[in-house]
């Protein structure tokens, strides 16, 4: 048996794995263990060779789907996982189909550890509470100083002008090594914000002046800044946001399972607003009238038909005054258990012929579209779409009705409609088409051009991915710079069908060399 030690990192799990196909090395010749887990022992190489007992794969191949599925299986804790891996890897050489096999039962075991780590993501992004430094205490506090020896680039990597910063730093523990994975969540949500995320594996600087993120190692909880001044900010807006009309102490605890509580202070305040809240229910309605918002008129129960039979009467906001009409979603209706519709599309608003016609992309902007689903062989029939804004928000110039883009006000408003409609179809990816439908999924500070065919993970759906919108097409400079916005979407869009459809597509996943 042929033992090899993976540092725990997708990267090296590949390269031996594709070492070990090249030199023929059978599934079950081979142990593939953790390097951490048995530091001490000698490194692969120092053992004495094995034989191998299979024919040599000079150019192992495989496919992109799968090096995805294996990048997120590595961050699994099992220690099975890399063995599970090579396994796969290994029957897919002469199985290209092996991934469309849900009940065999190494891709069955795949599938649940990415679940697991699905979960895991979703929690993280949930619970990771980030405190302030006090600027004076950064340098004493600045973790990576205490801990003499550890490369000195992982924090503060732009000098001076961070060092200047706020520096927030949250410590987390989560069950699998799944920090690369949640770390573009939080460059996303806190673009602007120098932070760092500490766990007992490994840690992520962000550094928001060259939009980088720094891996480096992990850290004790003790390392985490002693500093409270974020608790307390932490502890005045979950007071704000809290929904006393809603208190069900039960639910709270079920979704905040104990081990999570040490991360979060508001826990230490929860007494006190369990007792403010019948005082804080009116004055949390007054704080609701103020703000438009469509969640009046959604109806509690979120599916197709009553969507649409509501959706004609919205006064969420004013952009009911001018415009003919709320253009609902359109796409296949789904059933109770998910359904073929595994995709949807979010564009902005209705044009000026959605406006009259009642339907969406069925002017300009939707014959871009047309053409993407053509050349990708998509039926647009199999897809949902439908806009960020329901009503059409213009300028009368004259006969002309000039497209305005929506207000942030105006998409935040509106998310109701989406949310309900995203609860219906429960769509296995969504792209965003522009940046008010990014806006209104993925937070208002989403920059689309350096962050558009991005696979993201959201409460959403499995994927969201925003992608340009197809009338920026239209409005391109010259021809040669709208061939290449038209490129961006289609590729986007066919990076999105793709993940749509999933393994069990009758499309063949493109073969990469390993
Ligand atoms: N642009 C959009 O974003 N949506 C439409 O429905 C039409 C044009
Ligand atoms: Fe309602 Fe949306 Fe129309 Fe505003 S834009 S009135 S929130 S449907």
């Amino acid at each position: 048996m042929k033992q090899v030690m993976i540092q725990p990192s997708f990267q090296d799990w590949r390269s031996h794995a594709r070492q070990l196909l090249q030199q023929g090395f059978l599934p079950e010749d081979v142990d593939l263990e953790d390097a951490s887990a048995t530091s001490n022992l000698p490194l692969a190489l120092d053992l004495a060779p094995d034989i191998p007992q299979g024919p040599p794969i000079l150019v192992p191949h495989t496919s992109k789907a799968f090096l995805d599925r294996a990048e997120v299986t590595a961050t699994h804790r099992s220690p099975a996982r890399w063995n599970l891996l090579y396994r796969i890897l290994y029957r897919l050489q002469t199985n290209r189909d092996l991934l469309k096999i849900e009940i065999d039962t190494d891709i069955a075991q795949m599938r649940q550890m990415e679940q697991q780590i699905r979960r895991d993501l979703h929690k993280m992004h949930a619970f990771v509470r980030f405190r302030k430094l006090h600027a004076d205490a950064m340098d004493e506090a600045n973790p990576f100083d205490a801990h003499p020896g550890q490369p000195a680039n992982i924090s503060l990597s732009a000098g001076e002008d961070l060092r200047k910063q706020e520096h927030f730093v949250a410590w987390y523990q989560p069950d699998h090594r799944i920090l690369p994975l949640a770390a573009p969540f939080f460059a996303e949500r806190f673009a602007p914000m120098h932070w760092t995320i500490l766990t007992p594996d490994e840690s992520v600087t962000w550094d928001p002046v060259n939009r980088q993120l720094g891996f480096g190692p992990g850290l004790p909880r003790e390392a985490a800044p002693a500093d409270d001044e974020l608790e307390d900010l932490w502890r005045s807006y979950y007071g704000s946001i809290y929904n006393p009309a809603r208190l069900n102490t039960g639910a709270m605890r079920s979704e905040m399972p104990v081990r999570y509580w040490k991360n979060l202070p508001e826990v230490s305040i929860l007494p006190t607003l369990i007792t403010e809240s019948a005082s804080r229910v009116s004055t949390m309605v007054k704080v609701q009238e103020a703000k438009p918002s469509a969640a009046p008129f959604v109806p509690s129960e979120h599916t197709l038909p009553l969507i649409q039979n509501s959706l004609p009467s919205c006064k969420g906001c004013d952009l009911y005054l001018h415009a003919t009409q709320a253009v609902p979603g359109v796409g296949p209706s789904p059933g109770s258990e998910r359904t073929p519709v595994t995709l949807m599309l979010v564009g902005e608003q209705p044009g000026d012929q959605e406006d009259r016609k009642g339907l969406p992309f069925v002017g300009p902007a939707g014959r871009i579209l047309d053409k993407a689903f053509e050349e990708l062989n998509i039926s647009r029939d199999s897809i949902y779409l439908t806009n960020a804004v329901k009503h059409f928000k213009f300028v009368q110039r004259g006969k002309l009705r000039l497209h305005q883009n929506p207000r942030m006000s105006e998409i935040t408003a509106c998310r109701p409609w989406l949310q309900a409609e995203i609860d219906a179809v429960r769509p296995k990816v969504i792209l965003c088409l522009g940046a008010s439908a990014a806006k209104s999924l993925l937070g208002g500070t989403f920059g689309l051009m350096r962050d558009h065919g991005k696979l993201l993970s959201t409460p959403y759906a499995d994927h969201v991915i925003a992608t340009i919108h197809p009338s920026a097409v239209l409005r391109a400079r010259d021809e040669a710079a709208g061939e290449e916005l038209y490129s961006f979407l289609r590729d986007d869009l066919a990076l999105a069908w793709k993940s749509a459809i999933g393994p069990l597509s009758a499309v063949e996943p493109a073969v990469t060399s390993l």
